[in-house]
């Protein structure tokens, strides 16, 4: 087989064979094939696409290139869910201590923030002395004692998304459906849970602005869970505005720590209810979604899902106390107002510029090698629909730096649009593709 001849084939539009796929991801993945060539092909499907077989093979092909995770000690159905990415995505920290208050064991694996997105692992770095790098035994012990442990991807699992995933980067070939769908399922078939729920994002703050793209995404990505022995199922939500108020590490832990006290934003709180529904649905603890949402909110009124976020920090080295009294949470040492310029209603707010503004602060990485400030950010008082007064708070800014704070606040001002006339709030809840 040469990769000349696999090139040639995409390139005029027909369609791979298994043997085929399997020959460049796995000569790709040790060595044997130069970036060049598997550039080219890259670019061959980004604009011949893949068929759904092929996607399949594909995915399929980067699981094997490496380790898969075996969850097969954890007693009980291993439900685990994944983010597209956006601003103020706090759901993991909410969500999992709620399912496995359920009963649902959580087995996750989360990642780092990743351009102006925020990510899970971050975040939790804000309770102090909190690691995700737990070996295999302690990751597996942890889920059977507690119910939940999250940690980091390793290097083993699915490189030949991580090699492809990098040279999409710079090769112009990222935003192709196939490509998306297979990397992220890759990801989540080889880490081993028996059930996947997605939450695909649409909006400025998402990888999918359109919503028709995130529901093609969505399908394509429930069609590869399926099409590899595991239910999955997709909550396609709103990312035109972040998520709940807060954006910054350990400024959404508190947001999220308030949700499992009871006092969360309406939307954020929505998004974990549906999220969990569909957990506990595919683990067996409800057998109705009406039935889920009530243990769900059960486990935040009793306590019992804050007790399990304090456990799962504490067996992770994190210090338990801060869950309880998050003013042991890093804080920064400038909060300021973004005054509102002028009367009327918020109209529209470029999500993704809202992240920059998190990231100018502090709070995420220019380069890989940047070290985040974990206490800046931003909390948000008005968001689409809402009516302002000149000179009202937008929000406030998190900051331990002057410079920074006026840049972010500049940035801030621009992102926000308005309008004379009331608008309609946003819903957040799009769809559901199971
Ligand atoms: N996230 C991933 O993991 N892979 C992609 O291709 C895009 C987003």
């Amino acid at each position: 087989m040469r990769m000349y001849d696999i090139i040639m084939k995409k390139r005029n539009g027909q369609e791979l064979s298994e043997e085929e796929i399997r020959f460049f991801v796995e000569g790709y993945t040790r060595g044997q094939i130069p970036d060049y060539q598997v550039s080219a092909l890259m670019m061959a499907i980004y604009f011949r696409k893949m068929t759904e077989r092929e996607t399949l093979s594909l995915t399929m092909a980067m699981v094997e290139s490496g380790e898969m995770l075996d969850l097969s000690a954890i007693r009980g159905i291993k439900v685990d869910k994944h983010s597209t990415g956006g601003v103020g995505d706090k759901t993991s920290l909410a969500l999992t201590p709620m399912v496995a208050a359920c009963g649902i064991p959580v087995a996750k694996m989360s990642g780092r923030g990743l351009g102006h997105t925020g990510g899970t692992i971050d975040k939790l770095e804000s309770f102090p002395g909190f690691t995700t790098a737990l070996t295999k035994e302690q990751f597996i012990r942890n889920v059977n004692e507690i119910g939940i442990a999250i940690m980091g991807q390793t290097k083993d699992l699915a490189p030949a998304d991580k090699k492809l995933y990098a040279l999409r980067d710079v090769t112009a070939t990222v935003d192709n459906m196939s490509l998306i769908a297979s990397s992220i399922m890759s990801k989540k078939l080889a880490a081993g849970a028996d059930a996947i729920i997605l939450d695909v994002k649409t909006g400025s703050g998402a990888f999918m602005k359109a919503e028709k793209d995130a529901f093609a995404l969505a399908e394509e990505m429930v069609r590869i869970g399926r099409n590899a022995g595991r239910y999955t199922a997709a909550v396609v939500s709103d990312m035109d505005q972040p998520l709940g108020y807060a954006v910054g590490n350990a400024l959404e832990v508190e947001e999220a720590v308030e949700t499992l006290k009871g006092n969360g934003p309406e939307d954020f709180l929505e998004l974990c209810l549906t999220l969990g529904s569909y957990m506990l649905l595919a683990g067996g603890a409800a057998r109705q979604e009406e039935e889920a949402r009530e243990k769900l909110k059960k486990v935040i009124a009793d306590g019992s899902a804050l007790q399990k976020l304090a456990g799962f920090v504490e067996a992770q080295g994190g210090d338990p106390k801060a869950v309880y009294d998050t003013g042991l949470l890093p804080k920064a040492a400038i909060v300021e107002p973004v005054p509102a310029p002028i009367d009327g209603y918020v109209s529209h707010i470029e999500c993704d510029e809202i992240g920059i503004c998190s990231l100018l602060l502090g709070g995420g990485r220019e380069t890989k090698e940047s070290r985040i400030d974990l206490s800046v950010g931003i909390v948000l008082k008005k968001k689409t629909g809402d009516p302002v007064k000149a000179g009202e708070p937008l929000a406030y800014l998190h900051a331990n730096d002057r410079q920074k704070a006026e840049a972010a606040k500049e940035r801030f001002l621009k992102a926000y649009s308005f309008s004379d006339t009331p608008v309609q709030k946003v819903g957040l809840i799009k769809g559901i593709v199971e």
